[in-house]
């Protein structure tokens, strides 16, 4: 027993072991040691060093646990008939948020802390250990504060997204001067992030820019919607207001690829849409060769990509974005972190958390090789059992 009560468990058999360290990225044969929640030993089964508890994995693979670093999960309703008229032919529009928005202001707290929680074991379930959750259906100074009040119940990565689109009866204009007035004041105190959706049809440039400054100067870290529907301003406004992510990046010249290689900033890529919204795929291989930052989030959303499976982005990323299945594993697990500017999770090393997932087969591969089967096995954060 640790001084604080907790017990140390120490994994044996692990067949291979992706620690998404780049030290020593993949280990076979391996065993892993978590005491007081956070790994303490990594190396070969057969030198496993003694614990309270023993758990033989028995050949499985184990990862981190996955990082979803971009999801919108408080909201009511749900929008089946707009997804149905989409598949039947029917574009994606930004418009359809109006739809939740109006369900989710008419909602209450009990229904929609609800609805959160059930989304959130659904991530549990599939090896999800850390995500952040986004406010953005609420677009009033109460429903905004409200929707991050109760996101913070679930994550320590909150974002405000009162700047989601503009909401009827107001203009964008007179709409930025609310979100960057009396509402991030009353959001900021329950925010970690700001984010904006740059895009046509949601805010421009310089209404993104005033969203993204106003909120940096209140405390809160940027993150962007850009360049998801088509090319625009996004990818550059991210790189120029230093955000730790531009998300989506679906559509960009060589000039968006060169600023995220330079700036730093993580790429989040969001097959989950390109899927739901019968749309082109970004091209991870363009920008992985460029040098860049990549990571893989759901963008869980009732509207776009209506998905908390972290093994199926996987799976599209290497089948329709040219990557390869280690690629995707470590854009889905250390690229969350990086997109979240976390050094504590998203990796398998000494002194990170102990949050991993063990896998019903012998090898992370089998995440994009066996698409839409049920692989993840047990998922333990910071060394307790969740599932
Ligand atoms: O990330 N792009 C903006 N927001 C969501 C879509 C939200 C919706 O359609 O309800 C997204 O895809
Ligand atoms: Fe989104």
């Amino acid at each position: 027993m640790g001084s604080s009560g907790m017990t140390s468990t120490v994994f044996v058999g692990i067949g291979l072991l992706f620690t998404a360290d780049p030290e020593r990225e993949e280990l076979e044969d391996a065993a892993l040691l978590a005491e007081d929640g956070v790994v303490r030993w990594i190396g070969p089964s057969a030198h496993a060093p003694e614990a309270d508890e023993r758990v033989d994995v028995e050949g499985r693979a184990v990862i981190p646990g996955f990082v979803d670093s971009h999801a919108h999960l408080v909201f009511a309703g749900d929008r089946t008939a707009e997804f149905a008229a989409r598949m039947a032919g029917v574009p994606y529009s930004a418009g359809g948020i109006r739809t939740t928005v109006e369900a989710t202001r008419s909602a209450s707290v009990p229904e929609l802390v609800h609805n959160t929680a059930t989304l959130v074991s659904e991530m549990a379930v599939q090896g999800t250990t850390t995500f952040e959750i986004k406010s953005g259906y609420g677009l009033t100074v109460e429903a905004e504060r409200r929707s991050l009040e109760i996101a913070g119940q679930f994550t320590a990565e909150t974002t405000f997204l009162g700047a989601h689109v503009v909401p009827q009866g107001t203009t964008a204009d007179d709409y930025v001067r609310v979100v960057t007035g009396p509402m991030l004041d009353a959001c900021a105190p329950y925010a970690r992030w700001v984010d904006v959706f740059c895009e046509r049809g949601a805010f421009d440039e310089e209404q993104s820019r005033e969203v993204l400054a106003a909120g940096i100067k209140a405390g809160l870290r940027a993150r962007v919607h850009a360049n998801q529907l088509g090319p625009g301003p996004g990818v550059r406004l991210a790189c120029e207001m230093g955000a730790a992510s531009a998300d989506h990046c679906t559509h960009l010249t060589d000039r968006d690829v060169s600023d995220l290689a330079d700036s730093g900033v993580v790429a989040t890529l969001l097959p989950g849409a390109e899927f739901s919204t019968r749309s082109p795929y970004p091209d991870a291989r363009r920008l992985l060769d460029a040098g860049v930052n990549v990571a893989l989030a759901t963008d869980c959303n009732p509207g776009s990509s209506f998905t908390t499976s972290m093994p199926f982005c996987v799976a599209l990323a290497v089948r329709e974005m040219g990557m390869t299945p280690r690629e995707a594993v470590r854009a889905a697990t250390l690229g969350g972190a990086r997109a979240l500017r976390r050094h504590d999770v998203g990796i398998l090393r000494v002194g990170a958390r102990a949050d991993l997932a063990v896998l019903e087969a012998p090898s992370y591969v089998h995440l994009a090789y066996r698409p839409g089967v049920p692989l993840v096995a047990q998922v333990w954060q910071s060394g307790r059992r969740l599932v």
